[in-house]
């Protein structure tokens, strides 16, 4: 199977594209968002992607959007055989990658929570001994879990690059009632989440989030806890202190690592080994995340 890495739909206007996503409108209400097969890292979309990715992802966020009853989400259909003109019309680019969704108005933080302290986290207690305003108790190690699970929010500067801040930044632009109210859903979705996956002999090890606003209320749209947005580990082998067999995305940052690209010029194609590796963890996961919910 080739990779999807761009979408044309004749007839259809494109009103975007994500690094990973392809927003078209449907209506003036509507959007389809299809999930191409594109890879990123760092913030850098790779000039070759992971062939059936897309489909995975859609899986996965759709397992969960229809799972969680507890938080109103965008989906309003998953089916391609209800997907209107023009749409209908092209099902070897749409079809089990797609979705109609309903149009928000986007919240502009990324909402995490974090029950373990990797990643950005670990970097930033390790400078303070806090994270997003969080203090924390001081000698926990990499990939400890922390005392209880806490919401990380974070912003986008203008390069692109996320930038964690406390929740008092997020009150100061978005009104303490909504910011109270995302840090609550967030934490709760993370919590759900990780219930759910310790049946499948996996630590969530945290999860990021968006969330939009349509007639003044809260929904939660893009993705949903997915090997792109989340840490997915292996229960069994964790240990304290190590770096963690995972089911994410992880595996091709840490390849990264060991090259020489600088993460700002463009980056390398992903060679073929790194690509087959990583289908195949998102495969894994996707077949974890249908055995438990
Ligand atoms: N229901 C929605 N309404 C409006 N915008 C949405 C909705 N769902 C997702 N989006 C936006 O569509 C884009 C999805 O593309 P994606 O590749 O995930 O972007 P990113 O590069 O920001 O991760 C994001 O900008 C996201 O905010
Ligand atoms: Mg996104």
């Amino acid at each position: 199977m080739k990779a999807l890495l761009s979408t044309n739909i004749p007839g259809a206007k494109k009103s975007f594209s994500g690094k990973v996503r392809d927003i078209y409108e449907a209506d003036k209400e509507h959007l389809l968002i299809v999930s191409t097969d594109r890879v990123s890292a760092f913030d850098h979309v790779f000039p070759n992607g992971i062939h059936g990715k897309g489909i995975i992802l859609n899986q996965i966020s759709n397992l969960w959007f229809s799972n969680m009853t507890f938080v109103k989400n965008h989906i309003v259909e998953t089916d391609f055989a209800n997907f209107p003109k023009p749409f209908s019309g092209f099902p070897e680019l749409l079809k089990d990658r797609s979705v109609i969704v309903k149009k928000a108005k986007r919240i502009d933080f990324e909402c995490v929570a974090r029950g373990y302290l990797i990643g950005s986290g670990w970097k930033d207690y390790m400078i303070n001994g806090e994270i997003c305003g969080h203090k924390l108790p001081q000698g926990l190690k990499m990939a400890e879990e922390l005392p209880s699970p806490i919401f990380t929010p974070a912003t986008k500067a203008t390069d692109g690059h996320d930038i964690n801040v406390s929740i008092e930044v997020m009150r100061e632009k978005l009104g303490f009632e909504t910011a109270e109210n995302l840090a609550r859903l967030t934490l709760k979705i993370y919590e759900h989440g990780k219930n759910k996956m310790q049946n499948a002999g996996i630590l969530l090890a945290d999860t990021k989030l968006e969330f939009g606003i349509i007639n003044n209320e809260i929904i939660l749209v893009d993705e949903a806890m997915t090997p792109d947005s989340s840490r997915f580990w292996d229960k069994a082998s964790y240990r304290v202190g190590e770096s963690p067999v995972s089911y994410d995305k992880q595996f091709i940052r840490d390849y990264l690592e060991t090259t020489d690209w600088d993460k700002n010029s463009p980056p390398p194609p992903l060679p073929d080994e790194i690509i087959e590796k990583t289908q195949q963890k998102y495969q894994e996961i996707l077949r974890k995340i249908k055995s438990v919910i």
